[in-house]
């Protein structure tokens, strides 16, 4: 089943961007590392008005070097587009970010024409620990789920460079399954949200192709031709001792371990998705959200129809000569 999640205080994030936009000369979304595609949300772009865009790959140390790679490389041949790499151990991330923006926007600069930076990224990213190295406070606010700015913040990160914090969260409809799962994965979704049996399968059948050896160094498990994700689940759980009365395995537990284990890069330094693999979820439920959106129109039209709201398609015109039979 398909997660959705609905975090509070869309329409407020909304807003501001959309009031503060005029004013901003690049927008940089905070992206997970080891989920950029899933990580990123594609009303953005919209909302920022094709604005140039910094994306840090943040929490890269718990990513795949190689793939975080491939993810720089993705971004930075867009056009108006830069990509940098970060973690919080960087202690003073404000240099690197701030070369970045002034060659996205070249023009901007001096006490006349300040650099106005626009941050974004989704819950569990990594905004609040980021704004706060950048600040040099003590953290305010970083925890296991949505924290919530309630006021939009200006940070002076030099004389002529202003970074604007949005209140609230920008969350994306999530029409790519494989993004639920990653989401959930990571941390990102409340944990109400979802079924965790569920995610840890779902990551189990990504790590089992893509990462093997990770899986077997960690629990110690064979990998044989064919095995299935369940039976792969009972395995961690098994080793693992979670084990209910007369010897049945306790796959909430096992699933809890896995989740909690790539979270923690405990199970190694993974990345969820590639580009091109990204692109080809994203092309498979873009046609689905159509064809759903096909669907719920029909709905619509044959509900209007019913309560005669608007006229049958089929609706003769009294007017019109009848045929040959004459029906
Ligand atoms: P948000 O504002 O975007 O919602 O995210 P926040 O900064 O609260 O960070 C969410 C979690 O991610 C925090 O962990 C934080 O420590 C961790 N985090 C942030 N940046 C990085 C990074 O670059 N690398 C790694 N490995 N982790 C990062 P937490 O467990 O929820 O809280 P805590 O353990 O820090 O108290």
């Amino acid at each position: 089943m398909a997660i959705q999640w609905f975090p509070g205080h869309m329409h407020l994030t909304r807003q501001a961007i959309a009031d503060r936009i005029k004013e901003i000369d690049v927008v940089i979304e905070l992206l997970d590392a080891r989920l950029p595609g899933s990580s990123a949300n594609p009303m953005l772009a919209d909302l920022t008005q094709g604005r140039p865009a910094l994306k840090i790959l943040n929490k890269q140390d718990l990513a795949d070097p190689a793939r975080t790679a491939l993810w720089l490389a993705h971004y930075n041949a867009q056009p108006n587009t830069r990509a940098i790499e970060l973690d919080a151990s960087e202690t003073a991330p404000a240099r690197r970010l701030i070369k970045a923006c002034r060659e996205l926007a070249p023009l901007r600069g001096g006490m006349v024409k300040p650099m106005r930076v626009l941050i974004c990224g989704i819950p569990n990213v990594g905004k609040s620990t980021l704004i706060n190295t950048l600040t040099g406070k003590k953290a305010t606010k970083t925890g296991d789920e949505a924290g919530i700015t309630k006021t939009e913040q200006r940070i002076s990160l030099d004389d002529d460079f202003y970074l604007y914090d949005t209140p609230g969260i920008l969350w994306p409809r999530i029409i790519v399954a494989k993004s639920g799962y990653n989401l959930a994965a990571s941390g990102a979704i409340g944990r109400n949200a979802f079924n965790e049996e569920e995610v840890a399968l779902e990551l189990l059948s990504y790590l089992v192709p893509n990462y093997p050896d990770a899986l077997k160094a960690r629990y110690r498990v064979e990998l044989p031709e064919g095995i299935t994700d369940e039976v792969l689940l009972e395995d961690i759980g098994r080793k693992r001792g979670a084990v209910l009365s007369k010897g049945r395995i306790n796959l909430q537990k096992a699933a809890e371990i896995v989740i909690y284990e790539f979270r923690a890069s405990t199970l190694g330094r993974v990345t969820l998705e590639t580009p091109e693999e990204f692109a080809q979820w994203l092309a498979q439920g873009q046609k689905l959200d159509a064809e759903r959106q096909v669907k719920k129109d029909k709905i619509e039209t044959d509900r209007l129809m019913r309560f005669k709201k608007i006229p049958r398609p089929n609706h003769r015109d009294k007017t019109e000569p009848r045929g040959e039979l004459g029906n």
